[in-house]
């Protein structure tokens, strides 16, 4: 259960910073965690605040901390960022993009880092490569597809008939409404599936992928002999917040190559209806909570 109350404002150890928050991103790993079904991976202490995506300005700095200073805008990863103050990793951290605003910058770090991981460690993908993006709409996969238009691969999404548009206006040649257009109608023309959904909804996109095409998930795991039934490879993504990759990212912003959505926005103490709503599992790019 989620419950606001007041808790001791964190110290920043060694190589930490002290975040002021403004806006926390609100991850689907977020109620994932809270409802015990990453328990075996990532134990929690109770009472544990949630979040991890942040935008703010910094409080304080721990010792051996360099590049950041008292006061600066900043976004990334932190720990607990449901909160008014949050712990963050200095070099999980980078200056916030100077045209996006607080909320904007909280709706940044996991969707376009998993996007990136996936896309372009995982998957390789290549300038003129047909990209299938299911969940094309959401909080990773809005960037996604925009990730993978920049790289010059050409973008088929999926997403329910509600959001066919706006997936277009994100670059996409083609948006399958995933009611009524299964991927087997485009032939086997993918180069490389990048799946948000998984579940029953992972299956039909095997029938759009070209031989030796190459299937990456992050809702879920594909063993290498099952890309092989298909005739296919696979990859795992592992996503890495880091300072550098941030940066590459807010370049793509402020130069208006990748744009953040925000969802709905909620107030801090309203986190709750914020995961209710995140575990529809439907919507526009990132919910955010306003913080300050
Ligand atoms: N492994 C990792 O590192 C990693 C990192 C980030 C996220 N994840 C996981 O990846 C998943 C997606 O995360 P997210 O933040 O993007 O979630 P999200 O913001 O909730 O977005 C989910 C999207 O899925 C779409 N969708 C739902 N059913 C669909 C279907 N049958 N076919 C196609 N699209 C469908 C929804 O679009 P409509 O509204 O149009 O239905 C929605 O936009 C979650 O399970 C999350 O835990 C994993």
């Amino acid at each position: 259960m989620l419950v606001v109350e007041e808790a001791p404002r964190p110290k920043p150890k060694p190589g930490e910073v002290l975040v002021r928050v403004h806006a926390a991103g609100v991850n689907p790993v977020d109620w994932k965690i809270r409802k015990g079904y990453m328990r075996a991976a990532a134990p929690l202490q109770f009472p544990a605040t949630p979040g991890f995506d942040v935008a703010g300005t910094v409080e304080a700095i721990g010792e051996g901390v360099t590049g950041l200073h008292n006061g600066q805008a900043v976004f990334g990863r932190g720990s607990g960022t449901y909160a008014e103050y949050a712990l963050a990793i200095a070099n999980q951290l980078a200056p916030k993009p100077s045209t996006l605003s607080f909320e904007q910058a909280a709706a940044v770090n996991i969707g376009a880092v998993t996007a990136w991981a996936g896309l372009f460690e995982a998957a390789r993908v290549q300038p003129g490569q047909q990209v299938l993006i299911s969940g094309a709409a959401g909080g990773v996969g809005h960037f996604a597809v925009q990730l993978a238009r920049w790289k010059g691969a050409r973008v088929i999404g999926t997403s329910s008939a509600a959001n066919v548009n706006y997936v277009r206006t994100l670059g996409a040649e083609k948006a399958l409404d995933y009611h009524t257009t299964p991927p087997a109608s485009l032939g086997r023309t993918v180069d490389v599936v990048f799946d948000t959904v998984g579940g029953e909804a992972q299956t039909p996109l095997w029938d759009a992928l070209k031989p030796d095409g190459i299937f990456v998930t992050i809702a879920g795991r594909i063993t290498e002999e099952t890309a092989k039934q298909h005739g296919a490879r696979t990859a795992g993504v592992s996503a890495k917040t880091s300072t550098e990759l941030l940066q590459m990212i807010s370049g793509l912003i402020d130069s208006g190559q990748l744009i953040p959505h925000v969802g709905r926005v909620f107030p801090l103490d309203q986190a709750a209806a914020a995961h209710a709503l995140s575990e529809q599992g439907h919507g526009r790019g990132r919910i955010v909570l306003k913080v300050r």
